[in-house]
């Protein structure tokens, strides 16, 4: 099926060509944003509450017999000042591929729709993710955070390594203490600790407050910009009332946001410097957009990423375990490194079915920069300039013209050559698998450390472990390797 699709397809391109340069039929989008007040209202309850974005998204793909249609995505609020719900959903892999293409779209404050969270939560300014490429700062903070990933190459490895094996340790203990262990906090500890080391080179245990509860900081600080775009699940309608109406105030989290920049200033003094002299951002401009990068992309990235790393492996009843452990024992070697997890072909296929089943980051949004014809695999659709489009990861990476069997999680999906193919069409980083972040794209920044660092992820626990289990964020059984 993919090598039908991919006759006439570029390996790095960003966009999926047809195999025939003739465009497909012509077609209204359809779909409606119904009443004022109304068709929002009704819109957002169906999405946050009765139906639940994938449902909300399904249905409505079923009810038009297209993966392109217009339809409300909250939030949307009287209170929430001037959010525009109105959006064109791309549901398939090749609409959903125009998200990428700068000539057409741009990301311009965008990052979570049309509603952003008040620049006070970044210093009151735009960090880079607000930025659209054709902005010169962009460049600036895009090459700035390559430069840091760069610098903190030499000690990626050991401090995951390290910072992982004290959040074992923890879980470990837990789970003899109680028969069950959580691996949320034990993670983020860790985490919080790995990355701030390696990204501004600043070691929270030389603050005892940011040793202690930067990670919580931070936490708050995330979960209050997003929470009106976020479904949570708890009590309806009090989900609908106290968190998708209004915008939280910065003030809830200033004084801590403020111990975080002291922190950046006075311990990451070296990266900031960088950041000034090599790359011209001002003092407050790189201590925030590195606090941004630390926060948002990183901790809130991975907290998300290795959970469903460990659930998918840790109620899996296929004898993946096993698989994985003997490819680790034969390609690991004495340490492990992104020398040697590259290496390891089932490990890194594994990792990407997870980032296709499960992407961490599920919505990408871009605004028409121009008038444009876009295609999807059966319709071509006239786009109007300013027009946002949004794109749900979960449904365009289950798209049945690319993937086969969609809806099954298949652990060797990405190995041999088709497995490589189909890289192409993986889009977990706001880019195809096989692009190339710079500062002319939005794609992630760290998209190969991403991969590489799950895949260490996994390679570690199975030099640790025979086997575990796990069931919704608990390790709940673990067999020492002899
Ligand atoms: C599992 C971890 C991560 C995930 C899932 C992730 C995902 C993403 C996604 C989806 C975007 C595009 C957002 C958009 O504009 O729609 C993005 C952008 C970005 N990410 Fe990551 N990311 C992760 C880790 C990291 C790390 C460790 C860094 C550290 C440097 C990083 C740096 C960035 C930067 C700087 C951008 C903005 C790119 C631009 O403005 O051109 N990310 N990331």
């Amino acid at each position: 099926m993919i090598q039908m699709m991919c006759l006439g397809a570029k390996m790095s391109s960003p966009s999926i060509t047809p195999a025939s340069t003739t465009p497909p039929p012509a077609r209204t989008i359809p779909g409606s944003y119904g009443m004022p007040l109304i068709g929002p209202l009704s819109d957002r309850l169906d999405f946050f509450w009765f139906q639940g974005p994938e449902t909300f998204l399904r249905k409505r793909m079923e009810k038009y017999k297209s993966t392109v249609f217009r339809t409300n995505i909250p939030p949307s609020s009287p209170f929430l000042g001037k959010v525009n719900p109105e959006m064109i959903a791309v549901l398939d892999c090749k609409s959903f591929s125009n998200l990428f293409d700068m000539e057409l779209v741009e990301k311009k404050n965008v990052l979570i729709g049309d509603f952003m969270p008040s620049i006070s939560y970044t210093g009151n300014m735009r960090v880079g993710v607000y930025l659209d490429t054709t902005e010169p700062q962009h460049s600036q903070v895009k090459n700035f955070s390559t430069d840091i990933l760069k610098r903190s190459a030499s000690i990626w490895v050991s401090e995951f390594l390290s910072n992982i094996d004290i959040m074992w340790g923890k879980i470990e203990k837990d789970l003899s203490a109680s028969g069950s262990a959580s691996i949320f906090l034990p993670l983020q500890t860790s985490l919080f600790r790995f990355l701030t080391k390696s990204l501004i080179g600043a070691d929270p245990a030389n603050s005892s407050d940011i040793g202690d509860n930067g990670y919580i900081m931070l936490d708050k600080w995330l979960a209050l910009q997003i929470l009106p775009t976020q479904k949570i699940g708890i009590l309806q309608p009090l989900e609908e009332i106290f968190l998708h109406s209004f915008a939280y105030p910065f003030a809830l989290v200033s004084g801590d946001y403020k111990k975080l920049y002291e922190f950046v200033k006075k311990d990451g003094n070296e990266v900031v410097q960088r950041g000034i002299s090599e790359f011209g951002l001002t003092q407050d401009e790189a201590i925030h957009n590195l606090l941004f990068i630390l926060g948002f992309n990183a901790f809130g990235g991975f907290s998300v990423f290795l959970p469903s790393l460990i659930s998918t492996l840790g109620s899996d009843t296929t004898g993946l375990q096993a698989k994985l452990r003997e490819e680790v024992k034969q390609k690991g070697g004495d340490t492990l490194s992104f020398a040697s997890v590259k290496e390891m072909e089932l490990v890194n296929s594994f990792v990407y079915e997870t980032l296709r089943f499960n992407p961490p980051v599920p919505n990408q949004f871009a605004r028409a920069r121009k008038d444009f014809v876009m295609s999807s695999h059966d319709s071509s659709y006239q786009i109007r300039r300013g027009e946002l489009l949004y794109g749900y990861q979960l449904l365009a990476m289950r798209d049945p013209k690319v993937f086969d069997n969609p809806e099954t999680f298949i652990p060797d999906r990405f190995t041999g050559e088709k497995g490589k193919e189909l890289l192409n069409y993986l889009f977990w980083s706001n880019g195809p698998q096989t692009g190339t972040p710079g500062p002319a794209n939005k794609q992630c920044a760290a998209k190969d450390y991403v991969v590489l660092t799950a895949c260490l992820f996994v390679a570690d626990i199975f030099r640790r472990y025979n086997s575990f289990t796990a069931t919704s964020g608990s390790i709940t059984t673990v067999e020492k390797a002899k």
